[in-house]
């Protein structure tokens, strides 16, 4: 194991300063393996904040419906999507080293072509890389719910963050979220049923079965087995525009 910290690990997350973070980077310790793909696979499938402007035909070679996930955790999942629809190009976003370089190497592994990666706040990517109107679906499974009242502040579901993503999204592309975690999908549905631009594909108005496109997540058989519940929804971009905005944390916060 190795300390991802370390002087001769130069692989860092990137982010822009910011006062309220929906993630905690953690001092966490890699796999020799993990370490090593950085190394052998971070120039194929790496991608970074600061070369802004994501060019889809220079980082894809085509332009294929794309679907960006954020928060992909150990990545798994992801990679099996990828796999299953390779007629996608995929993008995920993950702060977390460990997975990042869980994902590479099985990426690699396997030989997907169709998934590149950012080890970089979501937020910061969403505003500075991806261009409007381009993903066809997004995808944001079980993120960190911030039990507490005092933490929901922390929660990158937020109106403004709704907002956003639904310029990045093409008319008719779709939101997929999924939660274990009761309050927390309750509190994604009031969001997303604010938003005017988006519809809830949902029959009953309220969440769908798993769809088809997603496997089961590390986190998700984690909750399980504690005995939580799932809970997903998918929502449906509308036309219409959305007016301009990037954004930033409210002024005065600390958290
Ligand atoms: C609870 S885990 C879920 C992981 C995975 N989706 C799963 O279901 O197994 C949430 C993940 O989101 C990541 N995350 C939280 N906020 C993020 C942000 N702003 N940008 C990128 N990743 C973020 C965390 O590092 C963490 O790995």
């Amino acid at each position: 194991m190795q300390d991802e910290s370390a002087e001769d690990f130069p692989y860092r997350t990137e982010f822009k300063k910011k006062s309220i973070r929906s993630y905690v980077i953690r001092a966490g310790r890699m796999t020799e393996g993990q370490r090593r793909a950085f190394d052998n696979y971070w120039g194929e499938y790496g991608l970074s904040l600061f070369d802004g402007s994501m060019d889809r035909q220079k980082v894809f070679g085509r332009q294929a419906p794309l679907a960006l996930e954020i928060g992909f955790g150990m990545g798994d999942s992801l990679l099996a999507m990828a796999e299953a629809e390779p007629d996608k190009d995929f993008i995920g976003i993950e702060v977390h080293p460990p997975g990042v370089g869980r994902l590479i190497n099985g990426a690699a592994k396997a030989g997907v072509k169709n998934l590149r990666v950012y080890m970089a706040d979501a937020v910061d990517v969403l505003n500075d890389c991806i261009g409007n109107g381009c993903l066809d679906r997004f995808q944001l499974y079980f993120p960190d719910p911030w039990h507490k009242k005092k933490h929901h502040k922390r929660r990158i579901v937020q109106s403004e963050f709704v907002h956003l993503l639904c310029s990045k999204l093409k008319t008719g592309g779709l939101m997929h979220m999924a939660t274990d975690w009761e309050n927390y999908a309750e509190y994604m549905q009031e969001v997303l049923q604010k938003e005017k631009l988006l519809e809830n594909t949902a029959t009953d108005g309220q969440y769908v079965a798993r769809p088809e496109w997603r496997p089961e997540t590390k986190f998700e058989r984690r909750g399980q087995k504690l005995g939580h519940g799932v809970w997903d929804l998918v929502y449906r971009r509308l036309p219409g525009e959305v007016q301009p905005q990037v954004l930033t944390p409210p002024e005065n916060d600390t958290a």
